[in-house]
């Protein structure tokens, strides 16, 4: 692939919000090519899975029981420096401090709701791709 990749979720206080076109029309006018992308719902068990690395944090039992609420969009994003660039665009975990612009600025409603998911590293954007897609369902 050209560039790295990162996975995102648009989570699903944004799906609700019906906030869906506005969120992949930000990814896309800041250069990211989508590679992979599916509409789903987490299960409570995939959920847990996804977001283990938090499994001792007090918040991982609201965390899950909230990704598994409604449906969420999953995509595979392609840039140079994804990972990074992504997470700029996304602005900071709580929308309060997040910067002017962002997708969690403009569209996030707490720390916990707050619209997308944005992986933290090369290697974990590899572990998250292949958790939602199969390697026919990556286009890059
Ligand atoms: P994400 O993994 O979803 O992209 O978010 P992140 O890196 O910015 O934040 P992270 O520390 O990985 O936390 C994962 C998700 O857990 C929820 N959270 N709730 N109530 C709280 O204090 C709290 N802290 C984190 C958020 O949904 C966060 O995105
Ligand atoms: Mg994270």
């Amino acid at each position: 692939m050209a560039g790295n990749i990162t996975l995102t979720m648009i989570k699903p206080d944004a799906v609700k919000a019906n906030n869906i076109g506005n969120i992949l029309q930000m990814i896309n006018k800041a250069g990211f090519k989508i590679v992979a992308m599916k509409y789903t719902q987490l299960s409570k068990a995939k959920a847990g899975e996804f977001y283990e690395v938090h499994k001792e944090r007090p918040f991982y039992g609201e965390l899950v029981d909230f990704m598994s609420s409604g449906p969420i969009v999953a995509a595979v994003l392609q840039k140079e420096n994804a990972v990074e660039d992504f997470r700029t665009l996304i602005g900071a975990t709580n929308p309060a401090e997040a910067a002017e612009g962002t997708v969690r600025k403009l569209y996030a409603t707490s720390i916990g709701e707050n619209a997308v998911h944005g992986s933290d590293s090369d290697e974990n954007a590899l572990i998250e791709a292949n958790f939602h897609f199969a390697a026919t369902e990556m286009h890059a």
